[in-house]
Formats: structure tokens, sequence, C-alpha cells
């Protein structure tokens, strides 16, 4: 077999046999199929798409490329979740420790931002000491003794996928259905857990812009997830206004923190408890029943953020030090009166990126302090002149195009009737 025949397959709309995709990417991880040619073959797969037994066997492929993790030994059981990503999406920061404190086991294996999206190990990063790189034996460690655990993919667990992302990063092929699904399935089955829910966004600051693409790639992970012995379900969350309150890493973190300790902005309080519940749920647990607790109850009782400050301490942090503050602040005031209609994910994203709390490139260090506060969500009243937004900095010579990112990302309405959008669009 050689690579140009299996590109020239794609190109041409024919569908791979399970041969040649075993093939090509157990040749891609030796080094046998140069990056070049794999660039061709994914474009010819984001131009001509691959079907349901195409994508399952890319999966399998992926997760061949490494090792597969295995928690099937622990006295309870496993479960975890993953968001395709958002603004101000700190969901798993106070998620992990709440589903640990009810009696669930959680292994999850988490990313870093890149572009306007922010990560969950950049977040926890802004942790005085805590640490992301664990090997596989603290991984474990961490687990039992803390019912949790956050870290980061190490290179022996689908490495296939590692190099085939940072290659479509730089190609353009990130935005495929059947590449996405592939590449997330892929580390999630390489973990080891036991049952997984998937948060998948839509919106403008998702990847999926839309509801039916967001749908297909829910409907491509959950079809790949059960396939193959994790049970897995879906919710397609809405992602077009940011999170909670707080975009940008430490900013963030102290949000979570304000949940954990039972406040905290009502969308990110009830996306926590919703998802908690599917994954009690995903993993055979019933609130109620054999001491397993409700995720609410563990938010208002203490047990969550006792959860959070054994697993930070575990990994090296430690939960009561400050946490860092950027140099510099702007504050952007309401420039008219009325309720705050709209106010766009994408947008104040970008504005968190531009004043560094993401990364324009893989190797790029984030600002812990950077981001973006704001004053007012979609549905409140604000008033001209009183702060709408407040930027901050490492160096106010970003302040300006951060400034410029949030100059559409808004609407403020007179008399309009606000319609509030459900955060749970489907399951
Ligand atoms: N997250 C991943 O892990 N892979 C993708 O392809 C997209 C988002």
């Amino acid at each position: 077999m050689d690579a140009i025949e299996v590109i020239r397959a794609k190109r041409d709309g024919a569908e791979l046999s399970p041969e040649q995709i075993d093939w090509v990417i157990a040749a891609y991880t030796r080094g046998e199929v140069a990056e070049e040619q794999m660039s061709a073959l994914a474009m010819a797969i984001y131009l001509r798409g691959m079907n349901r037994a195409e994508v399952s066997r890319w999966t399998l492929a992926m997760l061949a490329s490494g090792d597969r993790l295995d928690f099937s030994d622990l006295d309870r059981p496993t479960t975890d979740k993953h968001s395709t990503g958002g603004v101000g999406d700190k969901i798993t920061l106070p998620l992990t420790p709440t589903v640990a404190a009810c009696g669930a086991a959680v292994p999850q294996l988490s990313g870093r931002g890149l572009g306007h999206t922010g990560g969950t190990l950049d977040k926890l990063e802004s942790i005085p000491g805590w640490r992301a790189e664990l090997s596989p034996q603290e991984m474990r460690g961490v687990l039992d003794t803390t019912g949790g655990v956050i870290c980061a993919a190490g290179p022996g667990l689908a490495p296939a996928d590692r190099r085939l992302y940072a290659l479509r990063d730089v190609t353009g092929t990130v935005e495929s259905i059947p590449l996405i699904a592939a590449s997330i399935m892929s580390k999630k089955l390489a973990e080891g857990t036991g049952s997984l829910v998937l948060d998948v966004k839509v919106g403008s600051g998702a990847f999926m812009k839309d509801a039916a693409s967001a749908r297909e790639l829910a409907r491509t992970m959950v079809d790949i997830g059960n396939d193959n012995g994790v049970r897995t379900v879906a919710l397609l969350t809405e992602m077009g206004t940011p999170l909670g309150r707080a975009v940008g890493n430490a900013l963030e973190v102290a949000e979570a923190v304000e949940v954990l300790s039972g406040g905290g902005p009502a969308d990110v309080v009830e996306l926590t408890v919703e998802l908690a519940r599917e994954m009690l749920a995903a993993a055979g647990l019933t609130p109620g029943e054999n001491g397993v607790k409700d995720p609410a109850e563990a938010l208002r009782d203490g047990s969550a953020l006792a959860s959070w400050e054994a697993l930070v301490r575990a990994q090296g942090g430690d939960p009561a030090a400050p946490l860092p503050v950027a140099a510099e602040r702007r504050v952007v005031l309401a420039p008219a009166s009325g309720t705050l209609t709209r106010l766009d994910a994408y947008q104040v994203g970008l504005a968190a990126w531009r004043l560094g709390a993401g990364r324009a490139r893989k190797e790029d260090a984030v600002s812990f302090g950077a981001g973006v506060t704001l004053h007012a969500k979609p549905g409140e009243g604000v008033a001209a002149g009183e702060p709408l937004f407040t930027l901050h900095a490492d160096e106010p010579e970003r302040f300006d195009r951060a400034a410029q990112a949030l100059e559409g990302a808004f609407d403020i309405g007179a008399d309009v009737a606000f319609e509030e959008r459900p955060l749970v669009i489907d399951r």
C-alpha cells in the first residue's frame, strides 16, 4: 500500500477500506507517511467527508497508535465529560470535584486553549504550584485519593492524533466533523473512562455555528463511544454568549471557586448541575441511593469544595494561594441605557485572547491574569456611563485592540422584550 493511492481514493470520493485506514495511520505514526501527504489526505477528508464506518475505523486506528488506560478495577464507576470548547467555559473546574463528591470517579484528560477558546489546563495552571503533566501512575494515585484527576494527555495516548491535530491546525482542516469526532473520541477511549457525557457547543463562540452541524458531530461521537463500550450521551448547549461573567484563566478559576462555594453565576451553576447529573446517570449511579449525592446538594453542603481543594493539592497546587492578577485594568462603559439583548461569545473570546489570555502559537505562554469581566449578561439592564466590561492585561498596549473586538459585540435595546435562550438546546 502507499500513501498516494489512499490520497487519490479519498480525493476522488471513494470510501477508504479498513486496511487503507489502519495502514495510513500506523505508517504516519511511524513517520513513513510524510506530513505533506497526511495534509493532502486531511484536506481530501475535509472536502469529501467520511461515512460512519470510516470514522469509526479512523478513531480505532488512532487509539491503537498508543496505550489505553484501564481503571476498571477502581471501587467506583468512572465517568467523564468533554466539551467541544467555548468562551468562559470553565465548567470542568466545578464539575469534576462535584461528581467526585457525589460518588463517581472522574479521570479527565484536558487540553490547552488555542485561538479564542480557553483551555482547562491553562486555567488550572494559574493556581500556584498546580501541575498538568502527570505520569499514568501519578494519574492513578490522584484518582485513588481524591476521586478525580484533571491532567494533560501523556505522549503515549493517541500519538497519531497529537501529530495530526497539530498538522490540521496549520492546514485549514480543523473544522471537519469526521476529523473532530475521531480526534476527540480516540483520546476519550484511550483515557479509560467507562462512560462519557459530551457537551457539544453551538453558536458563535463554538466550532459548530449551527445546531444541524452540532447535532451531526454529537451523533457521530455518541455512536463511536457506544460502539466501543463507553456509554456515551451528548447535550447540545448554547455558546452564542459567554458562560458566566469571567473570561480568562485566573478570572475563571475564581468564578469556579464561587460556584463550588455555593454561589456563582446562574448559568454556570445550571450547566454544572445538569452535566453532573448526566455523568452520574451515565455511570449507572442514582442520587439518593447507596450514598450517592445529588450535585446541587454537593455544591450546597461544602463537599464539592472540599473535593476541589483535595484535587488541587494532590496535583501540587495551593487552593488557598492568591490567584495571579493582571498588572493593568481598563473599564469599558455602556454607551446607552436599556436591556443588554445580545453579547457575542466569539467577540468576547477574541477580546480576551488579544488581552493575552490565549495563545497564537502552541508554544506561546498565556497571561494568567488577563481576560474580560462582564458586568452585565443578556437580559439584564445597563445604564449609560456605567461599566459594561472590565479588561485585564499585563501590557496596557493590548487594551485598544481588545476594546475594538468588543465594539460590535453587543446590543442594548430600550423597549425590547428579551427572550432568553435555553442553555441546554437538545439531548
Ligand atoms: N478538540 C480535539 O481534541 N480535536 C479536534 O479536532 C477539535 C477539538
